[in-house]
């Protein structure tokens, strides 16, 4: 297969809401887009994720073709890329039951996600799940001997902690697992909250203003950018920690239309912030439009849509088998007769 000559790269997203915010798209999904050029790319729906916090069933399935659709309505190619669903490849929990034997109590304790994520539900009402998270994701990550992982920066440790556990089993039991590196873009590597540009956009946003969901009427999005939080002083310049507002404003911007920061702050050198976000709100309109128009179609015709993730998942599988064939080759599993 040609496709072996490229690098490949890996990423997972959750199917926890309807629609994916900007700062799922600037931040991970836009690379993923990218990379599927360059590299031999595997991208999959976590719903084993997902459950680590109460689900309901039939929104998860729903959110789960939501999710895919989404995915494809960006510009992921099934031709150019895989894209699969993590509970349609049975090798994920196969390994992550091994990656967690091989991890320390101490270890998993000290993961961020974890404390934030159980302070948030409740510490009793937190799952072992929600602890082990992390190295579930070490496995998605090491059964396609990935080398490139694009993710948010919020995600990093977890990237770390996959480096690690590779080396550690690899160091006991033979060079098994392709150590793998983050793929942060670093300036659209955290998009913030539109009204309170001090914390990073998310679905668990301060107010609805403050979040831009993809699939939102535009004109909602079109209003959203316009109330975003700004300054007092006139100056359009890029500079996070005095303008957070006007500096995410102008990150946006940069990236849904591929200029640099700089050409940005020339061109509205001596105009008003009002200028910017009638700017940007345009820019915005015209991207989640045709977004919009797509992931519906992807969604009237579920059978297609499931056509295509069966592939994908068909294809993963492939890959994922023989990674923890291997791995349990390694470990001393004594192989069933066939
Ligand atoms: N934890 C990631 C997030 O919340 C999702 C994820 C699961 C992932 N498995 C992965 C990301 C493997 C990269 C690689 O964004």
């Amino acid at each position: 297969m040609a496709s072996d000559a490229r690098p490949r790269a890996l990423s997972g997203i959750q199917p926890t809401a309807g629609s994916f915010h900007l700062g799922n798209y600037l931040g991970a999904i836009r690379q993923y887009v990218a990379l599927q050029e360059s590299h031999d790319a595997f991208y999959m729906v976590v719903d084993l994720h997902a459950i680590t916090v109460p689900q309901d069933p039939a929104e998860l399935r729903a959110n789960t073709r939501f999710a895919a659709a989404q995915l494809l309505a960006a510009g992921l190619d099934p031709e150019r890329c895989t894209l699969f669903v993590q509970s349609h490849v049975p090798e994920h929990a196969q390994l992550g039951w091994v990656m967690n034997c091989l991890t320390g109590f101490g270890e998993a304790s000290r993961m961020t996600q974890f404390k934030d994520k159980s302070a948030k539900h409740g510490a009793d009402r937190a799952t072992v799940g929600l602890f082990t998270y992390p190295i579930l994701q070490v496995a998605d990550i090491l059964l396609y001997q990935a080398t490139h992982v694009p993710v948010g920066e919020d995600q990093r440790q977890h990237i770390e902690l996959t480096r690690d556990l590779a080396e550690r089993f690899n160091g006991r039991f033979g060079d098994t697992f392709t150590v793998p590196a983050p793929y942060i873009v670093k300036e659209t590597g955290k998009i913030y909250d539109l009204q309170d540009p001090t914390i990073k956009m998310s679905k668990s946003a301060s107010t609805p203003k403050g979040l831009i969901n993809l699939l939102d009427d535009p004109k909602v999005t079109a209003k959203k950018v316009k109330s975003a939080v700004t300054d007092t002083d006139t100056v359009i310049r890029f500079d996070p920690e005095n303008k957070a507002g006007v500096s995410n404003l102008l990150t946006i911007m940069a990236t849904l239309t591929d200029t640099s920061v700089a050409d940005l702050e020339k061109s509205y050198e001596g105009k008003m912030y009002g200028a910017l976000k009638t700017d940007l709100a345009e820019v915005m309109v015209d991207f989640v439009t045709p977004f919009r128009a797509r992931t519906q179609e992807y969604l009237d015709d579920p059978e297609t849509l499931d056509s295509i993730l069966a592939k994908g998942a068909e294809k993963a599988r492939a890959v994922a088998a023989e990674t923890l064939a291997q791995t349990y080759e390694k470990i001393g599993f004594l192989p069933a007769k066939h």
